[in-house]
């Protein structure tokens, strides 16, 4: 049996809204369901040696306490923080406790929208962003997590 209790620890975090994915803004957010997307993301995990766990709400105060959670039990975390990208202090400073990489993901180029969606109050205490890519940017973060746990060893 191999074991598991070394593997890195990856928390990956969806934002309001992105329960909706599959039926919400197709031609802006793809087709694949969040139930799918985290099938997937598991999977990737797995064969790169890393434990994920999928969370999703609606609600700013869970994702704080959900962040908050990670202290300690989880090496790197993943977040889509959705709509709340742009408005949450809040979730800023819980990411600020933490002393792991953080990824922001987006699925779309946030960048090529509406101005309102430029800023990002996380993308400068995250370790870094990846926007744009569609579902694969999951993939993507999670390869350079498991690159970085590399590195150190
Ligand atoms: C999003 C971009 C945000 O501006 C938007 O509010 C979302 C999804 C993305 O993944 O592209 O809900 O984070």
């Amino acid at each position: 049996m191999e074991n598991k209790n070394n593997y890195p620890k990856i928390l990956v975090i969806h934002g309001p809204n992105l329960n909706m994915l599959g039926k919400r803004e197709p031609e802006m957010y793809g087709k694949t369901t969040l139930v799918k997307i985290n099938t997937d993301i598991e999977a990737a995990g797995k064969k790169l040696g890393l434990i994920v766990e999928t969370f999703q709400s609606n609600h700013e105060g869970v994702i704080v306490e959900k962040i908050q959670s990670s202290v300690g039990p989880c090496q790197g975390l993943i977040i889509n923080p959705a709509a709340y990208t742009h408005t949450s202090i809040a979730i800023r400073d819980a990411i600020l406790l933490l002393d792991i990489p953080v990824i922001e993901v987006h699925l779309s180029n946030i960048y090529k929208r509406e101005p309102f969606r430029h800023k990002s109050m996380i993308a400068d205490v995250a370790t870094s962003q990846i926007s744009g890519f569609g579902v694969y940017g999951y993939t993507m973060a999670l390869n350079a997590l498991a690159f970085m746990f590399q590195q150190k060893t």
